[in-house]
């Protein structure tokens, strides 16, 4: 019998280990021989922790389980889901670049490869550099760490790029809140990424990667330093990949901590072993970046999605999604909502249709107020903007960003006001302090909303200037985005704004 406990943090955080050792512990009394695999999450997170036992009829599910529950399911007398492709959350997916995710174990290379995993790999040694970066502009692949930037073009920058030292870095510091999609493969799929970087470098003539990994992600460090380890053991990386004479070597970096290193010139900086600062574009990092030297700079779902598009072929990508938003993205559904999870959906799914039928609504049984997409940086969204439907272009159009695909519910009970000074707050925090409208805007920001606080009528104006200011004069996203969530919040919600200044008149 295999017994399979999911060993992501997000299961592990509400006893995931307890459970696995209940089982073990319980099955050794009973003389009882099964299989204990640990893969990661099959992204379900409201079930966590989620266990599925396979009796050799096909695996079936349970959760949340908790250590006592190890009895019932070892003699089969508990209440199972069924099979998790029949949960409605789960079957509704178009998992791609999560296929394998809460399937495998994350550290079996032999498993990776019996579930398609390398595929990609030897189609792409056996084509040229050239001849890669057009499969993956062809696919319509585009920036997953949240701006969108078509893949394949900053690939042929970096092919094109004069000079042997080039490098594929990868970016690993999932800042946005209610994201964790990097995360969650790293933990459970991590041979997909190595795979990717592989296959970039192939591509692009990059000889060397790195995984720039935030330290508040310690499970997926180690799992993802054991895989280079394994994956460098298996053939997949060194001097010859997969016993071809190409080669790729990589290693993980742990960040420090700082929202701003997951600006990508900043984690350069941070990778350097430099204070992590954000440097001005250009010149762009695909001509000048890591040492100077020209570097692809790519998130974590970007280059964990490459080995299916090499596998299956750019067309099978680009036949799914919406306009130019094309193949599927991992949706992260957070908050305040009865089902939170990861959802691997082809673009053009209805915002209203994730957070109501997917997400089931909010967990307090309350009206949804609004709904905050992009991370600290996205623009809120109310319910009378459920029709639009996710995807890059469509968002940009509805005033707000998909940024990394996380989606944060509130019900009718939150602040806007609150909110809105939180992000001004956030900004002032983080900022890098390079450059004046966000090292300044953000603290006058705070103030600003402050005096909406207190009822001062005038302030509004002031904010909305401020926000303008911040926008069109700040360096980076972190300065130039901080506007969204305050303007959206705003405008959508000004009666959480005037409430203060009518109690003062
Ligand atoms: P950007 O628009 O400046 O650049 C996008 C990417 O395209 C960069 O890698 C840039 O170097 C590259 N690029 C642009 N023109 C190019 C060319 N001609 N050739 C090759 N490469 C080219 O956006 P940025 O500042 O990198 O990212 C902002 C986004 O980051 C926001 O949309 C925000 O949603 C997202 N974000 C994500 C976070 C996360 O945790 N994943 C955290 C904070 C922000
Ligand atoms: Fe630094 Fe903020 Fe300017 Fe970005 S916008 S460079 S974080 S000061």
């Amino acid at each position: 019998m295999k017994v399979y406990v999911s060993g992501d943090s997000a299961a592990k955080a509400v006893g995931a280990d307890d459970v696995a050792s209940a089982l073990a512990t319980e099955a050794a009394a009973r003389g009882l021989e099964i299989e204990l695999i640990r893969p990661g999450s099959r992204g379900m997170v409201w079930l966590e922790p989620l266990v599925e036992i396979d009796r050799g009829a096909g695996r079936e599910a349970f959760g949340p389980v908790t250590p006592a529950d190890a009895p019932a399911l070892l003699d089969g007398s508990a209440q199972s889901l069924g099979p998790v492709e029949a949960i409605p959350f789960f079957a509704r997916q178009t998992r791609l670049t999560f296929a394998r995710c809460g399937v495998i174990d994350p550290l079996d290379l032999g498993d990776y490869e019996a579930h398609g995993g390398l595929a990609g790999l030897r189609r792409a040694i056996a084509m040229t550099g050239q001849e890669v970066v057009d499969e993956v502009r062809t696919s319509g692949l585009r920036g997953r760490g949240g701006a969108g930037f078509p893949t394949g073009i900053k690939w042929q920058t970096v092919h094109d790029a004069p000079g042997a030292q080039k490098y594929i870095v990868c970016n690993a510091d999932e800042g946005d809140s209610g994201t964790f999609a990097d995360r969650m493969i790293m933990e459970g799929d991590p041979f997909t990424l190595i795979e990717g970087m592989v296959i970039a470098g192939l591509a692009t003539g990059a000889k060397r990667g790195y995984v720039y990994l935030r330290s508040e992600y310690p499970d997926a460090i180690a799992v993802m330093r054991r895989a280079v380890e394994i994956a460098r053991a298996g053939g997949v990386l060194g001097p010859r990949v997969l016993g071809s004479d190409r080669g790729f070597e990589m290693e993980i970096r742990v960040g420090a901590g700082a929202y701003v290193c997951g600006e990508e010139t900043s984690l350069l900086n941070s990778l350097e072993g430099k204070r992590g600062v954000v440097r001005a574009k250009p010149p762009l990092p695909a001509l000048e970046g890591f040492l100077g030297r020209p570097t692809v700079v790519n998130n974590v779902i970007s280059l964990a999605t490459v080995p299916v598009i090499l596998a299956k072929g750019a067309a099978f990508y680009a036949d799914f999604g919406l306009g130019r938003s094309r193949g599927t993205i991992p949706v992260q559904i957070a908050g305040n909502v009865a089902r939170g999870g990861l959802f691997e959906t082809a673009f053009g799914m209805p915002l209203g249709g994730l957070v109501d039928e997917i997400a089931g609504g909010t967990r307090s049984g309350r009206p949804v107020k609004a709904v905050q997409v992009g991370g600290p940086l996205g623009a809120y969204f109310a319910p009378h903007q459920f029709d639009t439907p996710f995807g890059y272009e469509e968002f940009d159009g509805a005033g707000g960003l998909i940024g990394h695909a996380g989606i944060v519910v509130f019900d009718d009970s939150a602040d806007m006001l609150g909110m809105a000074r939180f992000a001004m707050e956030f900004c002032a925090v983080e900022s890098c302090g390079k450059c004046t409208p966000c090292r300044i805007g953000a603290v006058r920001g705070v103030e600003t909303i402050d005096r909406i606080a207190r009822g001062d009528a005038g302030a509004a104006e002031l904010l909305t200037d401020l926000c303008e200011t911040m926008k069109d004069g700040s360096l980076c996203a972190l300065g130039g985005f901080t506007p969204y969530p305050v303007m959206s919040a705003l405008t959508l919600f000004p009666e959480d704004f005037s409430r203060a200044r009518e109690a003062a008149e």
